[in-house]
């Protein structure tokens, strides 16, 4: 099944609007992005705007990394759907680990936020991932199956061909430790027959499934290289438009 690799850079809360325009440049020289791949970048807020000029009729796709779940109103610090729509976006990140455990977000506020995503026509990018503990304890099936239930409540068939999910192992986030390509794997096609069960088989085979977790360009094609892993999502890499570009031309050559 033809699903296109999508390769995306969570900047988290790195690089100011020049620094921004710096990495966009650099990047762009670099010439790596093709038909091929999809590419990605989520950058902080304050660059949304000036990324979504900088990358206008390029090939390269802007997401956010959060929203909120209102359309408007007194929601201080609060970023709605359509003002990300309005920088440029296309993407938009849901449950990532981070906002997870440092804010407290649990699974129906996931789902509020996923909803909104959708509703708005945003693509949301669903994180999932066990702890360290829950990983020792052999509890991964069960801890992620039901980050996607919650997750994934009242959201049909029809919505989920607008959602990609990121499998992300807490353990592996930012920790220079990755997942074995073949764990990783393993999970994503736990999270594949998940799909299916719920949902139905053809779902479950176009749905795209992205692994993330000190994901660098040494281990970009060993990862790429299992037929269930359909990208990556990378925090630290893609800081430096170098390495980046080097883990794009690696999932290029390995898809
Ligand atoms: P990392 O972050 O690549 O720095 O481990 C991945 C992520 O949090 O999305």
């Amino acid at each position: 099944m033809d699903r296109r690799v999508l390769i995306a850079g969570n900047w988290k809360m790195n690089k100011t609007l020049p620094e921004t325009e710096a990495f966009i440049s650099a990047f762009s020289e670099l010439r790596t992005v093709s038909d091929e791949v999809e590419v990605l970048l989520l950058p902080p807020f304050t660059s949304l705007d000036c990324a979504g000029r900088l990358l206008a009729g390029t090939r390269i796709a802007l997401g956010a990394q959060d929203l909120h779940f209102e359309e408007a109103g007194a929601f201080t610090g609060e970023i709605s759907a359509e003002m990300l729509k309005a920088c440029g976006c296309t993407y938009v990140l849901a449950g990532h680990s981070e906002r997870r455990t440092l804010f407290r977000e649990d699974d129906p506020l996931v789902n509020r936020k996923l909803s909104a995503a959708l509703a708005s026509g945003l693509l949301p990018i669903l994180c999932v991932g066990e702890t360290l503990e829950e990983h020792r304890q052999g509890r991964v099936e069960e801890r992620i199956t039901s980050q996607l239930i919650a997750d994934l409540d009242a959201v049909d068939a029809k919505e989920m061909a607008s959602i990609v999910i990121a499998y992300e192992p807490i353990w592996a986030i930012g920790t220079g430790e990755t997942a074995s390509p073949e764990e990783a794997e393993e999970t994503i096609c736990l999270i594949r027959g998940w799909v299916a069960a719920t949902y139905d088989e053809h779902r479950a085979a176009v749905m795209r499934i992205l692994y993330g977790g000190s994901v660098n360009p040494e281990n970009t094609a060993s990862l790429i290289a299992q037929s269930n892993i359909d990208g990556f999502l990378v925090g630290g890499a893609s800081l430096d438009p170098d390495s980046f570009a080097r883990i794009v031309t690696a999932a290029c050559s390995g898809s």
